[in-house]
């Protein structure tokens, strides 16, 4: 592989949106606050791909579905992905098959590729105009890496039951040597948000009820389970599916066996035609992914496409350098893309990484049979939450469904034990916060707009001080199992290390595990 062209930086490297594209060319549609109690064959919790699309299919089949999301529609993690279309899995098809077995890997590829199938028809049916497109993914050697690495995951996609991958001698860029590479046929492409707002359509026509900002703070299950909602009110249903990223009625179970990460994107312009349309990924860890987006001509406008470049993931909470990522991942790029321009949007959102490659998704367990979770996206959100629509609704129906075993919440992944170990040994690690000292002496030492964790006594307190100098705290202990949460200064979010729970400056939650936010000092 070569590096010819690490030297240029011929354009501006200009501030960017700090914002997700998708957010920036697409609102989603207003929803109306829950405000009475309501009945339903199927609560679902969470609207993001997993929570529509499994609303959008019980709909299809004549169940009624009440939608509750604490945000907006497609607010959290789905409007911060970059919308990879994949069967091609990236934890490498060798890895599933020596964790779940041959039949689990032919399970797990024929699943991610009915899930794209699936979005495709969707699409097609209700006419949605969401930019799908069928192509090409390749997977290229990181840096300094062997190319056996390409032919044994070449053999594992077959084995696999994917016949239609092939090796190629290189990456097709004409502008830089990448290498050989596996190229996946059929993978695809589409505009997260645009997709989800025809979804959202077609449930409200269908009869399904869609309500935002509207809180969950309490899940039941039983006959009828029960949503307890904003405080005051009740959702009752047949069953309650819990779509929230990653489940916020699990205090144990599942946290145990994935780990969550934060991963970085950027947007770049490029001329439009200057890089060949695909999915691209390296095979580093942690691994880059790539594709285009062209956003729509403006009268007067060069035409140009969006390259949309992501990596540099680290465990949440676990860094002390998120403010550099989105540097190291622009001169990635820019060492491989020399036509890149202006760099219009930079973002970060966060996977939750299964010990074992694949998403929960089932009965949650140590629960009542009726409460169903999705979680663990493993980086393939999209095609995860889609899979979720299809298994949900036939486990809720009572259907027999051939992926169930493969994604039961409940599966001991024997041969995923080191990872279970490592992961459980980070956690603990986690804790000694508690015998730390803070991380500034004296609030005085806090710079307007950024925050830091004060020792008080035998407390912590997260502290944050506003653009107008305002010092805001609250309590540093993480309401899900009580880690102490740090500072993220380039999201400038207190990101909890244990299992990922996310608070915004002023500690409201926005990302489970935890369903409250930061305690006000006086709860203490
Ligand atoms: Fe579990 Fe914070 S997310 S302790």
């Amino acid at each position: 592989m070569t590096e010819s062209h690490t030297e240029a930086h011929a354009e501006p490297r200009r501030a960017a949106k700090k914002n997700s594209l998708w957010a920036a060319t697409k609102r989603m549609p207003r929803c109306p606050k829950l405000d009475e109690d309501r009945h339903a064959d199927v609560c679902v919790v969470g609207a993001g791909i997993a929570g529509l699309t499994v609303a959008y299919m019980l709909t299809q089949e004549g169940k009624s579905v009440v939608v509750l999301d604490d945000g907006r529609l497609a607010g959290g993690m789905t409007e911060v992905t970059t919308a990879h279309l994949a069967s091609a899995i990236d934890d490498r098809f060798f890895e599933i098959e020596r964790i779940h077995g041959e039949e689990g890997a032919r399970r797990a590829a024929e699943s991610h590729a009915a899930a794209i199938d699936r979005i495709e028809a969707i699409a097609a049916r209700e006419r949605i105009a969401c930019d799908f497109a069928r192509l090409d993914g390749h997977l290229f050697l990181g840096r300094d890496q062997s190319e056996e690495l390409l032919d044994r995951e070449l053999e594992a996609a077959h084995m696999a039951g994917l016949d239609g991958v092939e090796k190629l001698p290189r990456v097709p860029w004409d502008f830089f040597d990448a290498g050989p590479c596996l190229r996946f046929p059929r993978q695809g492409q589409f505009h997260p948000l645009k997709y989800l707002a025809g979804l959202a359509k077609a449930i409200e026509r269908d009869g399904g009820k869609l309500f935002t900002n509207t809180h969950a703070e309490r899940i039941d299950g039983g006959r009828p389970a029960r949503v307890r909602v904003n405080e005051k009110h009740t959702v009752t249903a047949d069953a309650v599916v819990v779509a929230t990223n990653t489940p916020i009625n699990d205090r144990y179970a599942i946290h145990t066996k994935q780990a969550a990460y934060l991963t970085y994107a950027i947007a770049a312009r490029v001329p439009r035609g200057s890089v060949p349309k695909g999915l691209y990924w390296d095979t580093e860890d942690p691994y880059h992914y790539v594709r285009l987006q062209s956003p729509r001509k403006k009268p007067g406008e060069e035409p140009y496409d969006l390259l949309i470049v992501g990596g540099e993931d680290h465990k949440t909470g676990q860094a002390d350098d998120q403010t550099e990522r989105h540097g190291r991942l622009e001169d990635w790029a820019r060492a491989r893309f020399p036509m890149i321009g202006l760099v219009e949007f930079v973002w970060a959102g966060q996977c939750l990484e299964p010990i074992d490659g694949l998403a929960f998704i089932g009965r949650n367990p140590l629960d009542d049979e009726n409460v169903f979770i999705v979680t663990g996206d493993s980086g393939m959100g999209m095609t995860h939450g889609t899979i979720a629509g299809i298994l949900l609704t036939d486990l809720i129906l009572g259907r027999e469904n051939p992926w169930a075993t493969l994604y039961d919440p409940s599966r001991k992944p024997l041969r995923a034990l080191g990872e279970y170990v490592k992961d459980a040994t980070n956690m603990a690690a986690q804790y000694t916060d508690w015998l730390m000292g803070g991380d500034v002496g004296s609030a005085d030492e806090i710079p307007h707009d950024s925050g830091a964790i004060l020792r008080r006594g035998l407390s912590k307190v997260a502290a944050y001080r506003d653009e107008n100098g305002t010092l805001h705290e609250r309590s540093a202990v993480c309401p899900h199992l009580g880690c102490v949460v740090r500072w993220n200064p380039a999201e400038k979010s207190w990101d909890c290390p244990c299992h990922g729970s996310r608070f915004d400056k002023l500690g409201k939650v926005f990302n489970g595990p935890a369903n409250r936010d930061l305690a006000p000092l006086e709860d203490e």
